[in-house]
């Protein structure tokens, strides 16, 4: 993404208002080069009943996401527990839940993506057979909307970042473009405290308890307790 050029910080977008939209449309996302997607690559075709370098990473990924519960083993044991959090994470990604390391796995956890767990239970995120793929969308309680379809945007610096001031103003008017081509809302930029929508970037521990954790890990957890937020 031309955002890519951001190091430690991300952009991250804040509503005041909670977020009508119930998911976001599809956008093209570059598979990134990160560490685990260069393990992922070395585990193609690694399945239940190997030992491989890099289950280890793949089991942090699966706990980190709600599939295997915490503090559940890092080895590199590729054990039934493994293999059926992974069938798990294929069957929630709409991927064919073969529980082995397969090409549409390794592309699909090579993509940038939301840091918030996809499966939050406690205490086991992991329960024995399969569960049903989930709903594409929901909505926050209560199915709150915004009251007006003209919303404002602006500018607000969590932290300091050397970047092209102009690419990001244009990039943020061209994806809220996106949202204003399939739906009935308009956004206009402002310098007003009181616009509707406000982003900015910040690093590490910010406004709520999930710090944001580096360059091409987790992106900005989405929430939707009074406000909802979503990285770029
Ligand atoms: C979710 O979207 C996918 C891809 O469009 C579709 O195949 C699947 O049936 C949808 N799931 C539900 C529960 O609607
Ligand atoms: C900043 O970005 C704009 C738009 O992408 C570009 O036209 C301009 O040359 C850039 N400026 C610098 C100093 O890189
Ligand atoms: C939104 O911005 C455009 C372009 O700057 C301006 O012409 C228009 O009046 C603005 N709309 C509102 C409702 O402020």
């Amino acid at each position: 993404m031309a955002l890519n050029l951001l190091n430690l910080s991300i952009l991250f977008v804040l509503l005041n208002i909670i977020n009508p939209f119930p998911f976001a449309g599809p956008r093209t996302l570059e598979a990134s080069t990160t560490p685990f997607s260069k393990t992922l690559q070395n585990l193609r075709g690694v399945h239940r009943g190997q030992n491989a370098k890099g289950v280890g990473e793949l089991r942090g990924y699966l706990q980190k996401y709600g599939y295997l519960t915490k503090g559940s083993s890092s080895n590199d044991n590729f054990d039934e527990n493994v293999e059926s959090a992974l069938k798990h994470y294929q069957a929630f990604h709409h991927l064919r839940d073969t529980g082995v390391v397969d090409d549409d796995t390794i592309k699909k956890m090579s993509l940038p993506r939301c840091g918030m767990p996809d499966i939050i239970t406690n205490p086991n995120p992991n329960p024995n057979g399969l569960v049903g793929a989930p709903e594409n969308y929901t909505f926050f309680p209560g199915s709150p909307k915004w009251s007006k379809f003209f919303l404002t945007y602006r500018r607000t610096s969590g932290a300091t970042v050397s970047i092209n001031e102009t690419a990001v103003r244009r990039a943020m008017r061209d994806a809220f473009q996106s949202w204003a081509n399939v739906s009935p809302f308009t956004f206009n930029e402002t310098t007003d405290r009181s616009a509707d929508i406000t982003y900015g970037f910040h690093r590490g521990l910010h406004l709520d308890l999930y710090p944001f954790d580096g360059p091409g890990k987790g992106a900005s957890p989405c929430f939707c307790a009074g406000r909802w937020e979503d990285s770029l």
